[in-house]
């Protein structure tokens, strides 16, 4: 059983980076293959529309063509029984390195016809990691709810049920005060943190070896 996690956060070593090294620590703890991916390492773009993916004829179809940092990882996530894709939220959408992962990711197995399904592997499940400044309460307000619904739905439609971990009101930065931050409630970010950030992580550990039985 293999288990593939992408980073979209630029940082390796913050809030969404370290959700996932718990959700691939609670797959290997059932023997899973997991791996970790950051994508920020990687230098790659989004889809560039050439169609080779779509041509039935071709030696590319269902697959996409570009030659990058991306193209080991696609076909990671292809060969993977569990996929799942954490990411910030920047600006409520994802950040520009899952955008640009995500077009490819799903793009090369899109078809503009109803007589076939998705040109992609079924998986065994799936999951959508995403972190954020903003409560849970305020997520509707910010557009973010929309956001999850329409990526949870394409994950399952390529791929399987796709489960969402939702990690919201984050610590940002480790010290608040070398920044201008009055807009948030910096000691109660602290609080949260320390008493329901490792909870969070004890989650996802769990969702981890769930993920892969
Ligand atoms: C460019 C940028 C835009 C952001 N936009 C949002 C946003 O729209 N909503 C939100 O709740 N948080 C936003 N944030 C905060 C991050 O989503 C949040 O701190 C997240 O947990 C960071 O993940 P990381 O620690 O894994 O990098 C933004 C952060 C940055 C750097």
């Amino acid at each position: 059983m293999k288990l593939l996690a992408i980073n979209g956060s630029p940082r390796k070593a913050m809030n969404t980076a370290a959700i996932l090294k718990k959700i691939t620590a609670g797959a290997a703890s059932r023997g899973a293959e997991a791996e970790l991916v950051h994508l920020r390492d990687l230098v790659f773009k989004g889809c560039i529309s050439c169609f080779h993916c779509k041509d039935p004829k071709g030696k590319s179809y269902g697959r996409c063509v570009i030659r990058d940092d991306l193209t080991p990882v696609l076909r990671k996530a292809h060969e993977a029984d569990v996929l799942v894709l954490g990411t910030p939220f920047y600006f409520s959408m994802e950040t520009a390195f899952m955008r640009a992962c995500m077009e490819r990711l799903w793009f090369q197995y899109h078809l503009y016809t109803t007589k076939k399904p998705p040109l992609s592997p079924r998986k065994k499940a799936a999951a959508l990691v995403y972190t954020m400044n903003v409560r849970e309460e305020d997520m509707e307000a910010y557009g973010k709810n929309a956001i999850v619904a329409r990526s949870k739905g394409l994950m399952e439609r390529f791929f399987a049920p796709c489960e969402v971990f939702l990690c919201c009101d984050t610590r940002q930065v480790k010290d608040y005060s070398k920044y201008e931050f009055d807009v948030f409630d910096v000691p109660g970010k602290l609080k949260r943190h320390e008493e329901v950030f490792p909870k969070e992580l004890e989650q996802a550990f769990a969702l981890g070896a769930r993920l892969v039985v």
